[in-house]
Formats: C-alpha cells, sequence, structure tokens
C-alpha cells in the first residue's frame, strides 16, 4: 500500500469495535497518516484511539453526529486546531435494517436516509473549504453492492436506496 505520512484522515464511524471504519483506521495509522477517530460511540472512539496509539500511531478522538451540523462543524473545528489541516475524508458512517418493504415505515425510510445520504453530505462540504484552502484533499464514500443490486442481502429496499444514492452522490 501507498504512504499517508502526516497526511490527516478523518474516518466517520470509526468507532464501531469491528467495523470497517475502525479496520480504515488502523491500516491508515500504520501507513503514517494521523487519525481522527470520529463516532457518536464515544467509549468506542476512546477504544480506537487508545489502539492506534499503543500501535505507535496518532489519533484524535471526538464524538460526531453526522446527522446534526453543529456537531459536523465542531468537529472540523477541532481537528482544524489540532491538526491544522485536513486531508483526508472516509465517509464510513452508516446504518442499516431489514425490514420489508411493506412493513417499512416512512420513518424507518427517513432515518436511513438522514445517516447514510444526508450525514455523509454534511460532512462532505464540511470539508470542502479547508482542502480547497490547501488545494488538496480526498474524499471517500462507502457504498455497497446493495446499492447497485438492490436489497435483501445486508438491510432493506430503503438502505439499497440510500447506497445508491451515495453512488450518485
Ligand atoms: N459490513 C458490511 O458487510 C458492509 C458492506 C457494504 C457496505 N458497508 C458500509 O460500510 C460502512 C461501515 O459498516 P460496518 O459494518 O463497519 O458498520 P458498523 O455498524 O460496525 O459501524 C458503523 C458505525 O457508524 C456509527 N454511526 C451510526 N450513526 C452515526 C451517526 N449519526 N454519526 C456518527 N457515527 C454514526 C456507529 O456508531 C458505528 O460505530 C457503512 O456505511 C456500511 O453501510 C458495510
Amino acid at each position: 500500500m501507498f504512504r499517508l505520512d502526516d497526511q490527516v484522515a478523518i474516518i466517520t464511524g470509526s468507532g464501531s469495535p469491528k467495523g470497517i471504519g475502525k479496520e480504515i483506521a488502523l491500516t491508515f495509522a500504520k501507513q503514517g497518516a494521523k487519525l481522527v477517530i470520529a463516532d457518536l460511540n464515544k467509549k468506542g472512539v476512546d477504544e480506537v484511539v487508545n489502539e492506534i496509539e499503543n500501535q505507535g500511531g496518532v489519533a484524535f478522538g471526538i464524538e460526531l453526529d453526522v446527522t446534526n451540523k453543529v456537531s459536523v462543524d465542531n468537529m472540523i473545528e477541532s481537528v482544524m486546531d489540532h491538526y491544522g489541516k485536513i486531508d483526508i475524508l472516509v465517509n464510513n458512517a452508516g446504518i442499516s435494517q431489514k425490514v420489508t418493504v411493506e412493513d417499512m415505515t416512512l420513518t424507518d425510510m427517513q432515518k436511513i436516509f438522514t445517516v447514510n445520504m444526508f450525514g455523509l453530505f454534511l460532512t462532505t462540504q464540511a470539508v470542502l473549504k479547508p482542502m480547497k484552502a490547501q488545494n488538496y484533499g480526498r474524499i471517500v464514500s462507502l457504498s455497497s453492492v446493495s446499492g447497485k443490486r438492490g436489497g435483501g442481502v445486508f438491510g432493506g429496499a430503503h438502505y439499497s436506496a440510500s447506497k445508491a444514492a451515495v453512488l450518485g452522490f
């Protein structure tokens, strides 16, 4: 893998103990990146920060709700205060739910889109200013195979639709 020396990388949803975000964070840290571990789950954030530091990496943890613009803006401000720049954003935070369309409520649909698509929009928009100011930035967003071939595998049709929206965005 290529090196990421001194690049500042925010990974949303990286506080999940067995999650993909944590593995991305650990891998980036091994390649020299300075991590921002951001998640609703503050206990998980602290554990991942400890794990990275114990392996000799650099990490800064912060509680984040991607669906809340104030929380997203506060995170950006904290990261800029702490590291002085943002090079990489990985939009990893996401939720799923197994439910048929027949049993799905409008609230189910709204919850999934609020996190998987609207939250991803808020974090993406928020990093544009610092990235444009330094004329460098990379944004990676996690979709899913469900976003291409429909629901029923990892979640309901609302999950698939939200991941298709991520691809379009
Ligand atoms: N696990 C899979 O097989 C798979 C397959 C394809 C895509 N994905 C996608 O990869 C990503 C990670 O999946 P995972 O399996 O590691 O999930 P996970 O549930 O283990 O981790 C997701 C994390 O997102 C956090 N989160 C949820 N809502 C949040 C919010 N509002 N603000 C901030 N953080 C929030 C959770 O606290 C959790 O720590 C998701 O976007 C998922 O849709 C997963």
